[in-house]
């Protein structure tokens, strides 16, 4: 919310249970972040604000 990252929110539930999976990488690199949501889809293009926000969230 903070990062104003959903649009239509169609998308979200699998965005954010993809990203949760990545609790394990501490420090998530673009590579990282883009594996662990490569199966999700999001008409809005909110790519760019989903990795930022999942740096954010991994205090990266
Ligand atoms: S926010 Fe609309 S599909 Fe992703």
């Amino acid at each position: 919310m903070e990062l104003e990252v959903v649009q239509c929110g169609y998308c979200q539930s699998g965005q954010i249970m993809s990203a949760a999976a990545l609790k394990d990488t501490p420090k998530p690199t673009d590579d990282d972040i883009d594996a662990a949501m490569s199966g999700n889809v999001c008409r809005c293009g909110t790519y760019q604000r989903i990795r930022a926000a999942i740096k954010h969230a991994a205090g990266v």
